[in-house]
C-alpha cells in the first residue's frame, strides 16, 4: 500500500533527487509537489519542478506557492543552485502545464478531502504548509506526519546558529512545531553523513538510465558549490533523505525532544533549539534525527535511478 504524500520543496539540486525519489518509488504516492521559493526566486523553482517532472515522465501536478516568508525578507541560496536554481542541467522546451489553483489550496483541499491521512514532506522553507494550516486549521486531523529538511541541533550553514530551510523563514517553522501530529525533523546532523562523494557520483553514472544521468549532471555542479564553500567532498544529500525515511522508516535512528524556533532577532535568529537532553522539561515534540544509515539510504538511490524499485 503506497502512502500519500505532498512533497513542499524549492528546487533545487537536491530537491530535485526528492522528486526522483518520490515519483517513481512504488512506495510513494507523490499527490502533488507544491513549490516554495528559497534556493531561487519562485519562478525559478517553479519552473524547476515543472522541468523536473516532466524530465522524469511523472503524471503529478505541479502548483505554485507563496513568493515570499511570512515576515523575513526572502534569502536565495544561488551560491549553491545557481542563477537557474538548478544550474548543470538544460531541460528541452516545458510543456508540462503548471496547476492553476494555487498551492495552499491544493495543501487544503486535498487536506480535506483525501480519504486517508496524508505524509507532508518539506523540502524548503515551510512558508506553504503553515499558511495553510492559519487558513484552515481543520487540516491538522488529516495530516499523517510532517517529515521535513530543515534546522540543526548542532551548527548550521548560513550561520553558525541556523539552517538554510527554517532561516528563509523561522516563524513559519515555528508554526508547523506548534501543531499536534507527528513531526520528523531531518537536519544537517544527518544529512551531513549521507555526501554525494565521487564514488557515489561514479556509481550512478554507470548506471546509464535518463534518472541516472540527470543525478550525474545535477551533483556535479552542486558538488563544485558545496566544495567550494563548506570544502567538502560531495555535496550533503539533503532533501532525498525526507522521501528515503518515508520509504524506510529504520534508515533514521531519531530522538524524541522538545524543538523551538528562536524567533529573537540576534545571531541565533531561526536556530532549531532541540532539548535532546530534555533540560527544561518542556513537551516534547519532534523526533530529531542524529544517525542516519548512508549505506542502506544510497542502495536505494540507486534502485531508484536504476529503474528497479
Ligand atoms: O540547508 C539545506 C536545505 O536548504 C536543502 O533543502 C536545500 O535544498 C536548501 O533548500
Ligand atoms: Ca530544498
Amino acid at each position: 500500500m503506497s502512502k500519500p504524500v505532498i512533497l513542499d520543496c524549492d528546487p533545487g539540486h537536491d530537491d530535485a533527487v526528492a522528486i526522483m525519489l518520490s515519483g517513481l518509488h512504488p512506495a510513494i504516492d507523490l499527490l502533488g509537489i507544491t513549490v516554495s521559493s528559497g534556493n531561487q526566486t519562485l519562478d525559478k523553482t517553479t519552473k524547476n519542478a515543472l522541468n523536473l517532472v516532466q524530465y522524469l515522465s511523472l503524471d503529478v501536478p505541479v502548483y505554485k506557492g507563496v513568493k515570499e516568508p511570512l515576515v523575513a525578507p526572502l534569502r536565495i541560496a544561488d551560491d549553491i543552485h545557481g542563477e537557474s536554481g538548478l544550474d548543470g542541467v538544460t531541460f528541452e522546451r516545458l510543456t508540462h502545464s503548471l496547476q492553476d489553483k494555487h498551492a495552499v489550496d491544493f495543501i487544503i483541499d486535498t487536506l480535506r478531502n483525501h480519504e486517508e491521512p496524508v505524509t507532508l514532506a518539506i523540502t524548503g522553507p515551510m512558508t506553504n504548509v503553515a499558511l495553510a494550516l492559519k487558513m484552515a486549521p481543520d487540516i491538522a486531523s488529516n495530516i499523517e506526519e510532517v517529515v521535513f529538511m530543515g534546522g540543526a541541533h548542532g551548527y548550521g550553514n548560513v550561520t553558525p546558529a541556523a539552517e538554510f530551510n527554517i532561516l528563509v523563514d523561522p516563524e513559519a517553522a515555528q508554526i508547523v512545531l506548534n501543531q499536534p501530529f507527528k513531526k520528523t525533523m531531518v537536519g544537517l546532523d544527518v544529512t551531513r553523513q549521507a555526501l554525494v562523494t565521487p564514488e557515489v557520483v561514479q556509481t550512478m553514472d554507470a548506471l546509464k538510465t535518463q534518472a541516472s544521468k540527470l543525478f550525474v549532471d545535477l551533483m556535479k555542479v552542486y558538488n563544485e558549490n558545496q566544495q567550494q564553500i563548506f570544502g567538502l567532498v560531495g555535496g550533503p544529500m539533503h532533501d532525498p533523505i525526507t522521501i528515503a525515511y518515508l520509504i524506510d522508516p529504520s534508515i533514521l535512528t531519531t530522538d524524541y525532544a522538545h524543538c523551538s524556533i528562536d524567533l529573537s532577532h540576534g545571531e541565533s535568529y531561526g536556530r532549531t533549539n532541540c532539548d535532546l537532553f530534555n533540560y527544561q522539561h518542556k513537551e516534547k515534540n519532534t523526533y530529531v534525527a542524529h544517525k542516519i544509515n548512508v549505506t542502506a539510504f544510497w542502495q536505494l538511490v540507486r534502485k531508484v535511478l536504476a529503474g528497479a524499485q
